[in-house]
């Protein structure tokens, strides 16, 4: 009877052992978010506890990004979200969230939940985390003309259009009351300038996540002896996020 009794407790023993490497989960409900610059994001997961592990065990719990000496730094402690992370954990759930506000191109990484027990060196990770992208409409474009003093008849004129965005914005030239653009791309040259190519240009960058443009006006002036033009650039402030 003994023997068989002492056999059964080392059976039992052993499989809590396995289980405690093994019981532990975290299940993200999203693994991949995007999110646009400026915006609040919202990152949640459940855990499930191995047999013999209760909630009340755990001595730390926190988000992370990076380590430092193999170890996970919360990102409470990270001056880079210094004011811009907040925790939830609802106990009767088992579920942890993280809110980032503000979000910054720079916060575009995996985040990992971790948890730790009060028996030094227990802790789990779950992993592979959470991927965060964060996107960026273009920036109002900046826009200049060479030769940027006047110009004559006859010029070559070059247009040239930059905006910051991420993922990166292509470009459209449109001159003022035509529908259809004059060029595409950052670089539009004129050739042969003449008194026709007066008016608005307008630059519109455009990303997936929004459009904006600015405008340009080439001007026609009469001198004594010759024509000649002048550029004048003014912005068209147009964050057209939808
Ligand atoms: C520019 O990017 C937008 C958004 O990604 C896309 O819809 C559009 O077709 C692109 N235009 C050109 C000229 O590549
Ligand atoms: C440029 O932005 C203005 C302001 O939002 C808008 O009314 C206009 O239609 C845009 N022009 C072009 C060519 O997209």
């Amino acid at each position: 009877m003994s023997p068989s009794a002492g056999g059964l407790v080392v059976f039992l023993l052993s499989v809590q052992v396995i289980q405690s490497q093994d019981g532990w989960r975290v299940n993200y409900l999203k693994t991949d978010v995007c999110a646009a610059k400026g915006s609040e994001v919202f990152i949640s997961c459940d855990i499930t506890y191995p047999y013999g592990i209760y909630p009340s065990d755990i001595k730390d719990r926190f988000w992370f990004t990076k380590e430092k000496d193999g170890e996970p730094v919360d990102l409470r402690t990270d001056s880079e979200y210094s004011g811009r992370v907040r925790y939830r954990y609802n106990s009767d759930s088992d579920s942890c969230y993280l809110t980032i506000t503000d979000v910054r191109e720079s916060d575009s990484a995996e985040y990992k939940f971790t948890l730790m027990t009060n028996k030094p060196g227990e802790k789990y990770t779950g992993s592979p985390g959470v991927t965060l992208s964060v996107t960026d409409g273009p920036q109002r474009p900046s826009v200049s003309v060479s030769p940027s003093a006047e110009m004559l008849e006859g010029d070559s004129v070059t247009l040239t259009c930059s905006a910051d965005a991420n993922p990166a914005a292509n470009y459209t030239w449109y001159k003022e009351h035509e529908d259809s653009p004059r060029a595409s791309g950052q670089i539009f040259t004129i050739t042969d300038f003449t008194a026709e190519h007066s008016g608005n240009y307008y630059c519109e960058a455009q990303n997936e996540m929004g459009r904006s443009n600015s405008t340009l006006r080439l001007i026609p002036f009469s001198g004594k002896s010759h024509s000649f033009f002048c550029s004048l650039t003014h912005y068209i402030n147009n964050p057209a996020k939808e």
